[in-house]
C-alpha cells in the first residue's frame, strides 16, 4: 500500500520543480488531449514544438473536425505514427458531433472517445476536471513499482491493476491533475529508467522500497509483458 503522504510531499516538490511546459499553461481539454495523444510515443523536448504550432494552426475542436488531411498530415510530419493525426481528427468529429464541440467530462466517458484508452481518459479527467483517477504510462508504472517494491516479474497488466488501486485510496481531491503531473514530472527528471535514478535528489525516496533495498539503481521498472 502507498502512505497518504505520498501526494503531500510530491505535490510540494512539483510546485518547486515542475518545468514550464506549453500544455501545463492552461487545462482546456483539447488542449490536454491533444498534448497527452502527442506526448504517448514522442518525447517532451520534441512535443513542445509540434504542439505550439500545432495550436497556432488549427485552436479548437471544431477547426480540427473540419481540417484539411493534407493540411493535419503536413502538421504532424516528423511526428511519425500517423494514424494518430487521423484518430485525433476522427475524435474531434465525434466531439462536434455527438457532444456539440464539449469534451465528455468524465472518466467512462472519456474512455468512449476512439484513440482514448486508460491512461488518457485518466489524464484527462484528472487535469481538465479534477477527478481523482490515475493516468498510469511507462513512467508513472516504474516510480509506483519503485516505491512499492514491485518485483519486475510481477506481469505488466497485473501491475497496472495494483498499482492503479493502490493510487486510487490515495489520490488527493482537490488537486488531482498536479498530482498526476507530478507523478509523470518525477518519472521524467528523477525517477529515470535504467541506470541513472537520482536517488538522492528524490523528493519521496525515504518511501521508496526499490531505494530502502537498494535495488534502485539497476532496477528498470520494467515489467513482464
Ligand atoms: N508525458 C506524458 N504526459 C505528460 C505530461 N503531461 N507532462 C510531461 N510529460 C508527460
Amino acid at each position: 500500500r502507498l502512505q497518504h503522504a505520498l501526494p503531500r510531499i510530491l505535490l510540494e516538490w512539483y510546485d518547486q520543480n515542475a518545468r514550464l511546459l506549453p500544455w501545463r499553461k492552461d487545462c482546456i481539454p483539447y488542449h490536454i488531449w491533444l498534448s497527452e495523444i502527442m506526448l504517448q510515443q514522442t518525447r517532451v523536448e520534441v512535443v513542445k514544438t509540434y504542439y505550439t504550432r500545432f495550436l497556432e494552426e488549427i485552436p479548437t475542436v471544431e477547426e480540427l473536425a473540419q481540417t484539411d488531411e493534407q493540411k493535419l498530415l503536413k502538421l504532424w510530419e516528423g511526428l511519425g505514427y500517423y494514424s494518430r493525426a487521423r484518430n485525433l481528427q476522427k475524435t474531434a468529429r465525434r466531439i462536434v458531433d455527438e457532444y456539440v464541440g464539449h469534451f465528455p467530462e468524465t472518466y467512462e466517458q472519456l474512455l468512449k472517445l476512439p484513440g482514448v484508452g486508460p491512461y488518457t481518459a485518466g489524464a484527462i479527467a484528472s487535469i481538465c476536471f479534477g477527478q481523482p483517477v490515475p493516468a498510469v504510462d511507462g513512467n508513472v508504472l516504474r516510480v509506483i513499482s519503485r516505491i512499492m517494491g514491485l518485483d519486475d516479474r510481477v506481469k505488466a497488466s497485473e501491475g497496472k491493476k495494483l498499482i492503479t488501486a493502490s493510487l486510487v485510496e490515495i489520490y488527493p481531491k482537490d488537486r488531482s491533475g498536479d498530482f498526476t503531473q507530478s507523478l509523470m514530472e518525477l518519472g521524467a527528471t528523477v525517477c529515470l529508467p535504467k541506470g541513472t535514478p537520482k536517488c538522492r535528489i528524490c523528493p519521496v525516496s525515504t518511501f521508496c522500497k526499490a531505494f530502502q533495498n537498494n535495488t534502485g539503481l539497476h532496477w528498470s521498472g520494467k515489467q513482464n509483458k
